[in-house]
């Protein structure tokens, strides 16, 4: 089967994308929004982009009724975020953190999570998550009227004790136990991993 995306709708895009370039790693921004309250919302359309610089991207598409998310609010005002990563243990708690919140309502009390304080930015972390970027804005790129392309310069690495060895910096495989996105409300775990050349697991 062939495709030109040019022939297909907007929708038939989306599905095909997420559907097809999976697992996808999960930007769970957190930021403050004006009026205080604590925000985080999680964003799969992201990668790690280099190290030299170290840049993050992210792409923020509008919310269901065409307003700003709150999250591109936040960072557009602050130039700063935090991006939490999620791992097995806080993944019910990310999905959760996905619906529209108004503003005034902080999805950190809703999903239960708590608010740590950054070393580097002005916005709280997720105290819960294995690991955490504190970024600066490196450049906000609007692609459409509906895309905005943001890209972070990531300042420094809060990681959960055990998850990085001091000396070698190598990630432990053990305690690390990220969840990547499929599509939908679908996920996955990284349980399964091998080494290549060499046979598959079952
Ligand atoms: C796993 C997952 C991935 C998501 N990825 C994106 C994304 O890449 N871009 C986007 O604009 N919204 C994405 N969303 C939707 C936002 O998380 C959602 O619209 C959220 O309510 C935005 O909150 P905010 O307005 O507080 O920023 C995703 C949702 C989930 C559950």
């Amino acid at each position: 089967m062939d495709l030109k995306l040019a022939e297909l709708a907007a929708l038939e895009r989306y599905k095909l994308l997420i559907g097809l370039v999976i697992p996808r790693p999960i930007a769970w921004i957190s930021t403050r929004s004006a009026n205080g309250v604590a925000n985080c919302a999680p964003f799969s359309f992201f990668n790690v982009f280099s190290e030299d610089p170290p840049l993050c991207v992210v792409g923020i598409n509008p919310r269901s009724d065409g307003a700003l998310k709150h999250s591109l609010k936040n960072i557009r005002r602050t130039r700063e975020f935090v991006v939490n990563l999620v791992d097995e243990a806080t993944a019910n708690a990310m999905h959760q953190s996905s619906r529209e919140y108004a503003e005034d309502e902080s999805e950190f009390e809703k999903a239960g999570l708590a608010e740590a304080p950054a070393m580097l930015v002005r916005h709280p972390r997720i105290a819960e998550a294995a690991a955490c970027l504190e970024c600066r804005l490196f450049r906000l790129i609007e692609i459409s009227g509906t895309r905005q392309l943001v890209l972070g310069e990531i300042l420094l690495i809060h990681a959960r004790d055990g998850i990085i060895d001091p000396q070698t910096k190598r990630i432990s495989e053990e305690r690390y136990k990220p969840v990547g996105r499929l599509f939908a409300n679908r996920y996955c775990t990284t349980r399964q991993r091998f080494n290549l050349p060499g046979p598959l697991p079952d």
